[in-house]
């Protein structure tokens, strides 16, 4: 092959694989709600249920709870519940308000912005009014 057209062919090559990696990117970071159901369905389900009577050790039922806190408040809760406490007067009060003295923790897995915006996807299907 001509040194040529096989630069040529490397240079095809890679810009492909580059957009395709571009693509990836961008599907990887749209919310998906059922992605955050099951993320939900192996975390956040050992505390939370989603009507508040049926939750567990006192943890609030998450019925509604976009109309509690804005997806913003909600993302820097979820990744840090004591990072944000620090700085946000609203989870100050949150944390530490468990009458069984139980905490949110911090989980390693919500430190992924994607897992995350899920999450909040699924969370805003739980509407208050059902
Ligand atoms: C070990 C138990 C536990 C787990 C697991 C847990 N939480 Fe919590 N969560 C709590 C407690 C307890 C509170 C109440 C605040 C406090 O005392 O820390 C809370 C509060 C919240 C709130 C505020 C609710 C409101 O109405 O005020 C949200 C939102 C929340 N958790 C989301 C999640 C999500 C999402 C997950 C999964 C990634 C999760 N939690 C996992 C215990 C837990």
């Amino acid at each position: 092959m001509n040194t040529w057209v096989r630069i040529a062919a490397v240079l095809i090559l890679s810009l492909s694989f580059s957009e395709s990696l571009i693509a990836e990117e961008e599907s990887v970071f749209t919310p998906d709600a059922a992605r955050g159901a099951a993320i939900f369905g192996a975390i956040c389900v050992h505390c939370h249920l989603i009507s508040y009577e049926e939750s567990r050790m006192g943890a609030p039922g998450l019925k509604g709870v976009l109309e509690r806190y804005d997806a913003k408040w909600l993302d820097q809760w979820i990744k840090s519940p004591e990072a944000f406490a620090k700085k946000d007067e609203t989870a100050a009060d949150l944390l530490g308000s468990n009458k069984h003295g139980l905490k949110m923790p911090t989980f390693p897995a919500m430190q992924n912005d994607q897992k995350r915006a899920d999450i909040i996807e699924y969370l805003k299907t739980l509407k208050g009014d059902e």
